[in-house]
């Protein structure tokens, strides 16, 4: 069980005072993930820290399994980050070390003996997927793969806890689905609580269970990531929710063209400061005579011309697509061709 009491961080700067936590309060169930979202500056990695010990904070309590964060001593700090561990946006994993040696790194620091250590290490390693690529560095591994060593690392010493800071952030679409599937194995086989903190809302929905909409440094809305989805109340929680939503619709949009037309063909047309995108579109519908729908657009007239893009749906027809594209090209526009988002 996790509890924040009336927690404030302060950081004095030449400026003046910042805070960067305003007095919030939390409970998090054991075995739960709980999410907290807010835009850039929100407050959310200075929360974060403070679950152990990497920043103190300057009112209130972090109460971590009964034990008080900002009152331990270094040796019982030390003791308490093995079990309360985290991972990082951009990794932070000891490039000159391979794979193994980073997953044995905490180990090695907590004093463990060599024979266990090699047992842990493989056990994790399978663990995290990465059966084979022991010996790589990490400059050898893609982001996915470099975040699963994050995993492994923090799970070393059977931590109760962990705390991800924007562990996806760095992460293409897929990879990040991939990353968030393994923390809810995580989750259920170690009946493990993880925080998390994003700022997607996407990340929220996939693998939260509650919620905390953050923003200068106050939770403005918190409860489960059902009734938050279901019924926003402040104005942030529903840009968050909206923005999910649209990018959601947009793939079920393409999904549905896939499936109803499948020899057509969807195309992104990026408009990169040339001619206006209407007068574009409609010379291409009027020279080679076909319908072709406008499944999303954002484009944004400015002095220097038209920016932004525009996904389209071209159907299956007896013109020359290559033509067409070639058209496009010479107008200015740049063409991506079947673009799954
Ligand atoms: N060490 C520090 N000294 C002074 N100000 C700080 C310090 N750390 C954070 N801040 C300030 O506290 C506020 C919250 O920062 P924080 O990094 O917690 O936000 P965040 O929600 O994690 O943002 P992001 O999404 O960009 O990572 C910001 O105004 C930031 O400038
Ligand atoms: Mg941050």
């Amino acid at each position: 069980m996790i509890e924040l009491n009336k927690v404030v961080k302060t950081f004095k700067t030449k400026k003046g005072d910042i805070t960067a936590v305003d007095h919030v309060d939390l409970k998090i169930d054991k075995g739960s993930i709980y999410g907290v979202i807010g835009f850039s500056g929100a407050g959310k990695s200075t929360l974060i820290r403070m679950f152990n010990g990497l920043e103190t904070p300057t009112e209130g309590e972090v109460i971590v399994d009964s034990a008080n964060i900002g009152k331990l001593s270094k040796q019982d700090l030390r003791l308490k980050r093995q079990k309360v561990s985290m991972i990082f946006q951009h990794f932070n994993l000891l490039w000159s070390r391979t794979v193994k040696d980073n997953i044995a790194f905490p180990l090695e620091i907590a004093g463990v003996s060599k024979s266990e250590i090699n047992e842990k290490t493989k056990a994790l390693i399978k663990r995290v997927g990465l059966e084979g690529r022991e010996n790589a560095y990490p400059s050898q591994l893609s982001g996915g793969q470099k975040q699963r060593v994050g995993i492994a690392r923090a799970l070393a010493n059977d931590p109760h806890v962990l705390l991800c800071d924007e562990a996806t952030s760095a992460l293409d679409p897929q990879t990040t689905d991939e990353i968030l599937d393994l923390l809810v194995d995580i989750n259920k086989e170690l009946n493990l609580t993880i925080i998390l903190i994003t700022h997607e809302m996407h990340v929220i929905r996939k693998i939260c269970d509650h919620v905390a909409v953050m923003e200068n440094g106050k939770f403005v809305e918190e409860g489960e990531v059902i009734n938050v989805f279901n019924d926003p109340q402040t104005y942030v929680t529903q840009r968050f929710v909206k923005d999910d939503l649209k990018a959601d619709d947009l793939q079920r949009t393409l999904e549905d063209f896939r499936k109803e037309q499948p020899n057509g063909e969807i195309w992104k047309l990026n408009f990169v400061g040339g001619t206006s995108s209407e007068p574009v579109l409609a010379k291409i519908i009027k020279t080679y005579n076909i319908d072709i729908n406008v499944i999303e657009g954002d484009v944004k007239l400015t002095q220097n011309g038209t920016f932004g893009h525009m996904i389209v749906h071209l159907p299956q027809g007896d013109y020359s697509k290559d033509q067409i594209k070639k058209e496009l090209n010479d107008l200015g526009v740049k063409v991506e061709v079947n673009v799954s988002e």
